[in-house]
C-alpha cells in the first residue's frame, strides 16, 4: 500500500479551512492507503502558546480528526511530540538545508512580518521539519492545502539532496493537492487565506463554532457591490463564498451559480449559513460526545503512537547509521 502522511497544527480552533483543503480529502484516502494523519505540536509552538490551551487544543483536534470520520482502525493517528523521531530526523535533515532556501518560504516571510518580536529560530526551521514528518514514514502522497505546496517541495529536495549524499534512503513525495477548495479565503479579506491564528474572528468560520455564530459570520462576509451570485476572479468574496456552499453541499458552482440567478446576496448567505451548519452539525454532535470520553481518546493516541513510532524510528535508525553515527 503506499503512504500518506499529513497534519494539522493544534494551533487554535480549526477552521472550515482547514476542512474544506486538509481533513475532508483524507477521509477518503483511508481505505485504500496507508495513512498516517498527526496533530503537529511540535510545529504549534514555533509561534508562542500558552500551556494550558495548548493541552486542550491538542486533546480538541484529536476529537476533531475522529468526529470527521478519521478512524483509527483504518489510519495511525498520534500526536508528534509522542514519537521523538521527528526532532531528531529534523536535526539531521536541519545540517542539510539551505539557508537562502529556507529564508525563501513564503509562510515564513509572512509569520516572520507578523510576529517579529518573535522571530525564534523553530519558525525558520518549521519546513524542515515538517520535511521530517513526511518523510520519516516513507510517504508517497501528501494531502494539504495550496498554502503547503513550497513545503512539500522543499521536503522533496531534501529527501533527494539526503538520497545523493548517501544512498537511497527516503521516498520522494509528491503534494496531492484538491483543486476546488484548496485555497478557502478569509470572510473579511478574500484576498488572504482563511487562517485559525487570523486576529480578526470574523475571517473565519470554526468547525465547532454555534449556529448563531456561523450565522453571523456568513452575514458580515465581505462581499462587493456588483450583486450577482458569479465565480469569476473580479467577486473574490463570492466567488469564496460559492465556493464553501459547493463544499458543503455537494452542488457544482455551475448549480450553485444558476440556483441565484437573479437573487441578491442576502438570500444567498443566509442560505449558505444553513448549508455549512447542516453540514457540521453531525461532526459537532460526534465532536460532544468524544470530548466526553477522554479515556477513550488517550488510548487512540496512545496506540497511535505505538504504531508510528515502529516505522518511523526503522527511518531514523538507517538515517543514523549512514550519516556515521555509531
Ligand atoms: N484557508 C485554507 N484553505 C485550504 N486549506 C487550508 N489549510 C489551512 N488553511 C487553509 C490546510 O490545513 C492544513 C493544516 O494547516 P496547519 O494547521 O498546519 O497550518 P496552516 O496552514 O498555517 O493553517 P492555519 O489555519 O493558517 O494555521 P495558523 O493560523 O496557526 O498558521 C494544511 O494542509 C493546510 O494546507
Amino acid at each position: 500500500k503506499k503512504v500518506v502522511f499529513s497534519g494539522v497544527q493544534p494551533s487554535g480552533g480549526l477552521t472550515i479551512g482547514n476542512y474544506i483543503g486538509a481533513i475532508k480529502n483524507w477521509l477518503s484516502l483511508q481505505d485504500d492507503y496507508d495513512c498516517y494523519y498527526s496533530i503537529v505540536d511540535l510545529h504549534a509552538i514555533t509561534v508562542p502558546q500558552v500551556p494550558k490551551d495548548l493541552r486542550k487544543n491538542t486533546l480538541e483536534v484529536l476529537a476533531i480528526y475522529l468526529a470527521c470520520g478519521l478512524d483509527p482502525e483504518k489510519s495511525t493517528i498520534f500526536i508528534q511530540s509522542h514519537v521523538p523521531a521527528h526532532a531528531e530526523l529534523a536535526w539531521v535533515l536541519n545540517t542539510i538545508s539551505y539557508m537562502g532556501q529556507l529564508s525563501r518560504m513564503t509562510q515564513y516571510k509572512e509569520k516572520s512580518k507578523k510576529s517579529e518580536e518573535n522571530l525564534n529560530a523553530g519558525l525558520f526551521t518549521y519546513p524542515v521539519l515538517m520535511a521530517a514528518d513526511i518523510l520519516l514514514y516513507q510517504t508517497d502522497l501528501v494531502p494539504v492545502g495550496e498554502d503547503q505546496k513550497q513545503h512539500i517541495e522543499l521536503a522533496r529536495d531534501l529527501a533527494e539532496r539526503f538520497n545523493n549524499r548517501y544512498s537511497p534512503t527516503f521516498k520522494v513525495p509528491e503534494p496531492l493537492i484538491k483543486k476546488e477548495g484548496a485555497r478557502i479565503m478569509s470572510l473579511q479579506d478574500p484576498e488572504s487565506k482563511m487562517s485559525k491564528s487570523d486576529e480578526n474572528e470574523n475571517g473565519y468560520i470554526l468547525i465547532l463554532d454555534k449556529p448563531d455564530v456561523i450565522r453571523r459570520k456568513i452575514k458580515r462576509a465581505v462581499t462587493d457591490s456588483i450583486g450577482e451570485v458569479k465565480y469569476n476572479d473580479e467577486q473574490l468574496g463570492i466567488k469564496n463564498l460559492i465556493t464553501i456552499y459547493s463544499v458543503f453541499s455537494g452542488d457544482s458552482i455551475k448549480d450553485v451559480e444558476n440556483r441565484y440567478e437573479g437573487i441578491g446576496y442576502g438570500k444567498f448567505k443566509e442560505d449558505l449559513a444553513e448549508v455549512i451548519i447542516e453540514g457540521l452539525r453531525p461532526i459537532q454532535k460526534k465532536y460532544e460526545d468524544l470530548m466526553n470520553n477522554k479515556e477513550f481518546l488517550e488510548k487512540i493516541y496512545r496506540e497511535g503512537a505505538e504504531r508510528a513510532s515502529l516505522v518511523a524510528n526503522k527511518t531514523l535508525r538507517k538515517v543514523y547509521k549512514k550519516v556515521g553515527f555509531i
